[in-house]
């Protein structure tokens, strides 16, 4: 693993008077970051159609990527090869790496859970597979990211409560044994599951935090509730989760989620839809967000977003929709830069809000200027 010794620190600098949200410094061996951040999400070691020069430019240096995937190709052998992910696609910058529990049961097919792990069918060969906890821990060794994921369980939110229940106890075992494999010093933090059950949660919550992990995950949200339920049970786990380490909402990064989780005391972010739905055209701008190949943009000759200075302000509205229609790749990686680049400024406008205690006050501007969704 390159760089060797890997360590990370977390401190509450400030708490917001107004809203309560907080104000941290995260600390590794490959930068230093305030929070609450957002992570771009580089699955396969590319933040889609990025250079790692753009990526620096539109993140803060703290990126995320797929164990599942890159288990998967080209091969964690592969990548520990080059000295881990930062060495194989020349990132100098920190990384976090997911655990593959997700995406197990988000992609594959025929899964069956047992103690052990879970046995399924890959999700495009059909080839039978088999991930577990320790194997999770063993394959983010050789990934050699900052931060690593306990391996879980994220069931459907609306499953029985015998089920969750079961899965939830799975979890907790998963992230015990994941935590006795790891032989780094790579910061393994635990994630808490339980649905929408609020006793679950709890229940999760306290048995991972007797095992102290250095930071926590909240994961299952952003799979199908409510914007109204995944803001109560942020608001539920904030008491429960230790104040002095850091707290990672798993999934979530539409830009009002962002802002109602942060002040449900979150501290870091990732999502796949802000570069996802920039390849499909949608632009995250500081007044709201902009389909960029309708009509009414044909001859705007405006910039994506005038309120804000990036590598994309020069592009005229009508040339970035012309890229769009002519299905030129240029235009996919100008709205990725927009989109990163927009919420990297939302973050700095809510961390800069919360040290001057007015956080609540910036959260009614935010939906008076924009066209984000209020719940
Ligand atoms: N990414 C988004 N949600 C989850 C989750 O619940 N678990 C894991 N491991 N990753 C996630």
């Amino acid at each position: 693993m390159e760089g060797g010794f890997i360590l990370i620190s977390y401190e509450v600098l400030h708490v917001c008077k107004q809203s309560g949200a907080r104000l941290g410094k995260l600390t590794t061996s490959h930068g230093v970051f305030e929070t609450p951040i957002f992570m771009p999400v580089g699955t396969l070691a590319t933040v889609k159609t990025l250079t790692v020069e753009e990526i620096k430019e539109v993140s803060e240096g703290l990126i995320l990527a797929n164990t599942y995937h890159l288990w998967q190709q080209p091969g964690e052998d592969i990548v520990k090869d080059h000295g881990g992910i930062r060495g194989f696609m020349k990132w100098d910058g920190a990384l976090l790496t997911d655990s593959g529990g997700f995406q197990v049961f988000s992609l594959a097919k025929l899964r069956d859970i047992k103690e052990e792990g879970v046995h399924f069918k890959h999700h495009k060969s059909g080839a039978p597979l088999f991930l577990g906890p320790e194997d999770a821990i063993r394959i983010q060794e050789d990934l050699g990211a900052d931060i690593i994921m306990s391996f879980d369980e994220c069931p459907p939110p609306y499953e029985s409560y015998e089920y969750m229940k079961d899965s939830v106890e799975r979890t907790i075992r998963w992230a015990k044994r994941g935590k006795e494999a790891l032989k780094t010093d790579q910061a393994l933090f635990g994630i808490v599951q339980g649905g929408l059950n609020k006793e679950l949660r709890t229940h999760c919550a306290e048995e991972l935090i007797k095992l102290d992990f250095p930071g926590y995950s909240i994961g299952g949200l952003s799979v199908g509730e409510t914007k109204a339920e995944m803001y109560e049970m942020t608001r539920h786990l904030n008491p429960i989760l230790p104040f002095n380490k850091p707290r990672y909402l798993m999934g979530v990064g539409a830009p009002e989620d962002l802002l109602e989780n942060v002040i449900n005391g979150v501290d870091m972010f990732d999502c796949v839809l802000p570069t996802r739905n920039a390849r499909h055209g949608t632009a995250l701008t500081t007044t709201g967000k902009v389909t960029i190949k309708n009509k009414q943009f044909e001859r705007d000759m405006s910039s994506l977003d005038p309120n804000l200075q990036s590598s994309v302000s020069k592009y005229s509205k009508s040339y970035i929709r012309h890229l769009f229609k002519a299905e030129e790749q240029l235009g996919q990686r100008l709205v990725t830069i927009q989109n990163l680049a927009y919420l990297k400024h939302l973050m700095a406008e809510i961390r800069q809000a919360i040290k001057e205690d007015r956080l609540l006050d910036f959260k009614k501007e935010f939906y008076e200027r924009t066209n984000y969704p209020k719940v």
